[in-house]
């Protein structure tokens, strides 16, 4: 239970332990209720510490002894550690403390899932394990050792010796002990071998509960391309005899990088193609590479403090994106990355919960990992390398990887190795990091006697933590188009660095058409008053196949927003051109399947609100609703080509080949879905031997409320398979007519199989909700009262998740004056309760501002 009044801490109050941390030595005798964890820590006095107070963070810890030096001592204890007397010289700190993994639904520390321990230290958990000065910049060599009667006992770093009912292991690395890991239980491995580029063999295991062993072949070969990619592109080496990976069923994340631990959500890992869509094979890959690439960036390199967050995350999420780049289409990577980022961060930096890439205060830790730390991180360093060029990017990373090594570090020393290479002043670059907020750009064109200049204007508008915003550093890439569609300038990097600059290209024979902020070079709201003609121009002949894309999406919004504010029909030259592109068989399939994709509700209603316009959920939904079947009336005659281009004879791959067919079946589908009233669909979903076709089908059956028979079969077949279930659960809430998903909700939560401990369960009910935006907005207010219920209930139980899922309320002063009142009241009743966590008061007060 969580204290009266919620502390804010300040980056700017950052000093060091007043202790160096020379080794820890764990012992854990597991047992559900009462573990018990003895350490032996050797500290000495910081020489660059002024604090010398000895204070050891401990939450939930029941103390059992305490020595120093061997000699029996009596620290002061808090609900949030503990203080004592220690000698002016090095010494040794010994402890004994009682746990109980059983009960630990917040599922931090040391918890039990399924019968298995395991656990999530980051950001603050390890103080829920023992008594520690649990930050990162406190980094010490651990030696492990587990007591239990489980055939399988992990913990970071090698194998140092084991017997029966006992292993040791030993991680000669320096870590923070965020990255301490523990697994114990009857689980089998999928095995592997990787030998690195200086050949050193490498033992590689997944670890699984049994009859998940079929399922981790995927994962596996992921972990393999990723720790070669490392190699080749960063000059990374891996650095331990082994590397495990172990899939937990009750896991608030994705994924943690503990050192040569990895714990993954299990939907994070395990597939296969009968139970897992093409969808959740490329994420996987992501992840598995997401969390291996944190070995360097997070682990060799740490943060200094957690306001630093982004040096490991941004970098991370970065390297990432540029994996699957590598191994898929860099493209489509591009647009999904661009679709993520405008769906989830920039709602987050527009409204109440904006934040700086690195935030400068917090209550609660956990409430930061979010899309701003690591999507707009992502994007800051895409932006420095755009600036600065391939090579001096390579040339600023060695340095980062020499210089930084075994350090716990901070923006600054990252921005410095790339000023030292490249003589860059980035004191402007900075604001990146410390501005919060979505810059919006608008630009106007002249053209005289061959010259044409593009004039560009920046602004932030305020956000509720920053009133006064500064120019910022904005690469703005740029190609011109020949009234033919032949490209007179190829793509360009412009340095924006003011309020207001303009840029001249001459000796142009006529006034060329502007392809602006190709590859969406900066995470900026392009306002552009472009005519409808030019748009249609540039979906037609842009070279650079993000801005063809982006051009169909403007033409999409537009004509939507055209839809619901003045009842216009949607845009002909919008779906001629369409047309033409989906006629077009050079396009790769994955690509005209992002082209058929309508911008989200949610995007649709913050496009409106910034045009002035109030927005009604129903409408938006309505006006989606017809633009699709009107696009399906318009496209009749090329649905057929467009199935047959989606269909896939080979036997089933999660390749990026065969899945962008299947996104394109998966659109005609829809499509076809809305002429037929489900015929298709049903044929598929009876025939479908992979998860993908068969979920797409589901997923249109549901759409087109004819999905009974086909719910109840999909139960039937796997209802022993949870990760399936979760789709089974979260697609009849996200996919339901707006008027049902509430309704549909609730029923679930009374299904035998609706288990709220489990966040992967609780997510794909409410989460779907949340994403199912007209259903959510109910007008009656009953889709906020029922998450509300519920998050009321899993605060109790689980503190991050809950918190985490307040955000489906962070929009909230965009809409109606009643809806506005009864998100109000939800979030009100929210905060009204007794012992509410700290985490979720921290979301909840900061929503309603
Ligand atoms: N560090 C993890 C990642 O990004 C995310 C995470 C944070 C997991 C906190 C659990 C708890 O890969
Ligand atoms: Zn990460």
């Amino acid at each position: 239970m969580k204290d009266a009044a919620p502390q804010t801490i300040y980056l700017r109050d950052y000093t060091p332990f007043g202790f160096v941390v020379e080794e820890v030595h764990l012992t854990f005798r597991l047992a559900p209720t009462s573990t018990r964890v003895l350490s032996r820590i050797k500290f000495a006095p910081n020489p660059e510490a002024t604090d010398k107070t000895f204070f050891l963070h401990g939450e939930d810890l029941i103390l059992k002894s305490s020595k120093i030096d061997g000699k029996k001592v009596t620290p002061t204890v808090t609900p949030e550690g503990l203080t004592c007397a220690v000698p002016d010289k090095p010494f040794v700190w010994e402890s004994e403390v009682e746990i109980s993994p059983q009960t630990n639904t917040a599922l931090e520390g040391l918890y039990m899932s399924n019968g298995m321990y395991c656990t999530q230290c980051e950001a603050e958990g390890f103080r829920k394990i023992t008594y520690y000065p649990d930050r990162p910049d406190v980094m010490s060599v651990f030696t492990v050792r587990v007591e239990g009667p489980h055939p399988v006992l992990l913990s970071n770093g090698n194998p140092k010796d084991s017997g029966d009912g006992w292993a040791e292991w030993r991680d000669p690395w320096p870590k923070p002990s965020y990255l301490f890991a523990l697994v114990a239980g009857d689980l089998v491995n999928f095995p592997g071998e990787f030998t690195t580029c200086s050949g050193k063999d490498v033992e590689l295991n997944i670890w699984a509960r049994p009859g998940d062993e079929g399922k981790c072949a995927f994962g596996m070969e992921a972990l393999k391309k990723s720790m070669k990619w490392d190699e080749e592109v960063y000059g990374r080496e891996y650095d331990l005899d082994i590397f495990n990976i172990v899939a937990v069923d009750d896991f608030n994340m994705g994924a943690m990088e503990n050192k040569g631990l990895n714990v993954f959500n299990s939907s994070a890992v395990l597939a296969s193609p009968e139970t897992s869509t093409d969808m959740n094979f490329e994420r996987i890959e992501a992840i598995i590479a997401h969390e291996y690439f944190h070995n360097w960036t997070g682990n060799r390199i740490t943060c200094r403090d957690w306001f630093q967050l982004c040096l490991k995350e941004g970098l991370t999420v970065f390297r990432d994106s540029q994996f699957t780049s590598d191994m898929r289409s860099a493209p489509v990577k591009r647009i999904s990355d661009v679709i993520d980022l405008r769906g989830r961060q920039f709602p987050e930096d527009q409204g109440p919960l904006s934040h700086p890439v690195r935030p400068e205060s917090f209550q609660e830790i956990n409430n930061f990992y979010t899309a701003t730390v690591y999507e707009k991180g992502a994007e800051v360093i895409g932006m420095l390398k755009r600036l600065v060029g391939d090579e001096d990017y390579a040339e600023a990373l060695e340095l980062y990887f020499a210089r930084h090594d075994g350090q716990a570090c901070t923006i600054e020393d990252w921005l410095k190795v790339f000023e030292d290479v490249t003589g860059r002043d980035l004191t402007q670059f900075k604001r990146w990091y410390s501005q919060s907020g979505t810059p919006r750009l608008s630009v106007s064109e002249a053209y005289a006697d061959g010259t044409y200049t593009l004039t560009f204007k920046q602004h932030t508008p305020p956000s509720p933590d920053q009133a006064e915003k500064l120019p910022q550093v904005l690469p703005i890439a740029v190609g011109l188009l020949n009234p033919n569609g032949d490209e007179v300038v190829k793509t360009t990097l412009l340095e924006m660095t003011e309020a207001e600059q303009s840029f001249e290209f001459r000796d142009l024979a006529s006034k060329p058409v502007p392809s602006l902020l190709r590859g969406f070079s900066a995470p900026v709201v392009l306002e552009r008053a472009a005519s409808r003609d030019e748009q249609v121009f540039l979906l037609a002949h842009d070279t650079d196949a993000f801005n063809r894309w982006e051009a169909g999406r403007n033409l999409a919004r537009a004509s939507l927003i055209a839809m619901v504010r003045d009842g216009a029909a949607p845009d002909q030259a919008y779906l001629d051109g369409l047309a033409a592109l989906l006629r077009d068989d050079d396009l790769d399939p994955a690509f005209r399947a992002l082209m058929l994709s309508l911008p989200s509700q949610s995007e649709l209603a913050q496009a409106l609100y910034e045009v002035g316009v109030t927005p009604d959920p129903d409408q938006i939904w309505q006006a989606k609703e017809t633009m699709a079947d009107t696009m399906a009336r318009t496209f009749r005659d090329l649905l057929p080509k467009l199935a047959f281009e989606g269909k896939v004879t080979e036997p089933y791959e999660p390749s990026a080949e065969q899945s962008g067919k299947r996104s394109l079946g998966a659109a005609a589908l829809a499509l076809q879905t809305r002429l037929d009233g489900g015929e298709a669909a049903q044929k598929q979903f009876d025939k479908a031997d992979n998860m993908t076709l068969q979920l797409s089908a589901l997923s249109q059956l549901i759409q087109a409320g004819k999905d009974a028979k086909a719910v109840q079969s999909f139960h039937d077949q796997w209802k022993d398979d949870r990760l399936v279930m979760d789709k089974w659960f979260g697609l009849q809430v996200g996919a339901a007519h707006p008027a049902q998903a509430v309704d549909r909700a609730k029923a679930l939560t009374e299904h035998p199989a609706f288990d709220m401990k489990n966040p992967n369960r609780f997510r794909a009910v409410f989460g779907a909700l949340a994403m199912n935006h007209a259903g959510f907005h109910r007008k009656d207010g009953a889709g906020y009262d029922l998450l509300a219920d519920w998050l009321i209930k899993l605060d109790a139980k689980n503190p991050q998740t809950t918190a985490r899922m307040c955000s489906a309320f962070q929009t909230w002063r965009r809409y109606d004056a009643d809806r506005q009142s009864l998100m109000k009241a939800a979030l009100e009743r929210i905060a009204a309760q007794p012992s509410l966590s700290r985490d979720t008061t921290e979301m909840v007060s900061r929503i309603l501002g």
